[in-house]
């Protein structure tokens, strides 16, 4: 295992941001902006042991400032929607900005990804720390936050730990883009994908679940045995019409909770956690775009697996808690092996 630094760019504040990458004992290599912590490439072997790139990234800093798309990022301080882009909490109203029509969407004006972030070395990994503050977007609480990065054999872990001052409400996801067939070879449609859930949470035409949960049996949505991402992408049904794909909340159900095979490069990744929920999102809104070594980007052209509290589960408190209490401290981890 390495770990090393290079210089990526400069803000327009003058601050530096560095890209750091870990490459494990048998080659594979994972590069991490300090900008958002953001996952910029995984590079693993093919089924003929030839390098690929999985992950969707940019060649500049400039790229990550104004990308629409959350490209790699870590996403705080609640990943997803806010229906109304407001809560309560305790008896007090907090409102939030609305970026995504009246909901408030993957933390907001200036979410976590659009910060850098301290860097230390602890070990094999790289823990990136920063306190979002009291009123941060409008969130209540100074919340402390760790991401720590790192290889454990072949599988890139990402484990999140967070403590405030003041109650408040935590979601924490990565927005890797990926593309088993290596980032900008086509549509990820012919990908072979198995996702452990027996039911999701339905969402109405804004994408914010309306309290339903509903089997995924005879949908789109039943991933329960492996078929072509793109299969169900483009039926008629309301869990995935209105998105143009999938852009929905599986309710996890087993370990590890998916499974996806790169149909040309026999690329395997077994995603985990222990977030009660997944959104899996397949580029439906990327626009066309030149990516990493001018390599096309543009709609399926990757997969994400966003681990996660169910969306906007501060409106559904019959769900999994999201409230984090002053005092306590939140743990979570994701985990992205490779075969
Ligand atoms: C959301 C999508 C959104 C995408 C990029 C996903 O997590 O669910 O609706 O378009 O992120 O912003």
């Amino acid at each position: 295992m390495t770990i090393s630094k290079r210089a990526f760019g400069t803000l327009c504040d003058g601050t530096q941001v560095s890209c750091w990458t870990l490459t494990n004992e048998n080659g594979m290599m994972a590069e991490v902006l300090d900008y958002g912590v953001t996952i910029r490439s995984i590079i693993v072997p093919d089924k003929n042991g030839n390098p690929v790139d999985v992950v969707l990234g940019y060649d500049t800093l400039e790229e990550y400032v104004s990308d629409d798309c959350y490209l790699g990022a870590t996403i705080g301080r609640f990943a997803n929607r806010i229906k109304g882009s407001s809560f309560e909490l305790n008896g007090k109203t907090y409102e939030l900005f609305a970026n995504n029509g009246a909901n408030h969407l993957h933390g907001g004006k200036r979410g976590f990804n659009g910060y850098v972030w301290d860097v230390a070395q602890a070990g094999d990994a790289l823990v990136f720390s920063r306190v979002s503050a009291d009123g941060e977007e409008g969130y209540p609480g100074n919340l402390t936050i760790r991401v720590t990065v790192g290889w454990k054999a072949n599988s890139l872990s990402i484990a999140y730990e967070a403590e405030t001052d003041q109650d408040t409400i935590v979601n924490f996801t990565n927005h890797s883009y990926f593309n088993l067939n290596g980032a900008g070879n086509g549509t990820v449609n012919q990908h072979m994908m198995e996702i452990k859930a027996d039911s999701y949470t339905l969402n109405g035409e804004d994408c914010t679940p309306t309290g339903e949960i509903i089997p995924v049996v005879g949908s789109a949505m039943d991933f329960r045995t492996m078929k072509p991402i793109g299969q169900d992408a483009d039926n008629d049904e309301p869990c995935v019409k209105p998105f143009d794909g999938y852009d929905s909340n599986f309710v996890i159900s087993g370990h590890p909770i998916a499974t996806t095979v790169g149909d040309q490069t026999g690329i395997t990744m077994i995603t985990d956690t222990d977030q009660p929920g997944v959104q899996l999102y397949t580029a439906n809104a990327m626009t066309e775009r030149k990516g990493k070594d001018g390599k096309d980007y543009g709609f399926r052209s990757a997969f994400c697996l966003e681990t996660q509290h169910y969306p906007d589960s501060i409106h559904h408190l019959q769900w999994p808690t999201c409230i984090l209490r002053a005092g306590e401290t939140f743990r979570s981890f994701t985990t992205y092996t490779f075969l």
